[in-house]
């Protein structure tokens, strides 16, 4: 196990997850949501969010796979678990961990407006745009970093450290 060091730490998350949840309400005020985590990644943000939320929203999963192991995107998107819900007529917000090369998401949102939705946008706590590849509209934006792999809060580095409750650079 390397060292995590604290990057964002736990308070100044959850400034955050208030401010988007304001955000997502004002935008949504009159409507049911239907908020679509990619997994594993998201859990954490998704489980905060929805509880300052306060609006009556469905939630659903998707699992998609860029990363084999290690820090490096492999490029190839795979589906690992797909969507089941129906979401033609829906209102579909995607909760992301983090925007990196954008190939996730670039790969995602086709996959969803394929199935017919009202709406698509984007909310993703981290946004590092240095690396980005495939252009993404990020509609609501926790935080943007630079070009650093961080682990903690949902991330992880070859599935560990996703329990930490700061989101974590590791020390060499
Ligand atoms: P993208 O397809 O390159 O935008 O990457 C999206 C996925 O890569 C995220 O959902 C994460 O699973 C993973 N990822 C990208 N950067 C990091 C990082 O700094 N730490 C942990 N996972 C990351
Ligand atoms: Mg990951």
């Amino acid at each position: 196990m390397r060292t995590p060091k604290v990057f964002i730490a736990r308070d100044r998350i959850q400034d955050a997850v208030c401010r988007l949840a304001e955000e997502i309400r004002r935008d949504y005020r009159d409507t049911a949501p239907l908020l679509l985590s990619t997994l594993k990644g998201s859990f954490m943000f998704l489980a905060d969010l929805v509880r300052v939320l306060d609006l009556p929203v469905e939630i659903a999963f998707v699992r998609l796979s860029s990363y084999g192991s290690g820090t490096v995107s492999s490029g190839q998107i795979e589906v690992v678990q797909a969507l089941r819900e129906d979401i033609s007529g829906r209102e579909v917000l995607v909760i992301e961990d983090i925007i990196d090369s954008g190939r996730t998401a670039g790969f995602l949102l086709p996959y969803l407006i394929a199935r017919a939705p009202v709406s698509v946008r984007v909310c993703t706590l981290l946004d590092k745009p240095q690396r980005r590849q495939v252009h993404v509209t990020i509609d609501y934006r926790g935080f943007t970093i630079p070009d650093v792999f961080v682990v903690g809060y949902g991330l992880d580095w070859n599935e560990q450290y996703r329990h930490l409750p700061d989101i974590c650079v590791l020390e060499p």
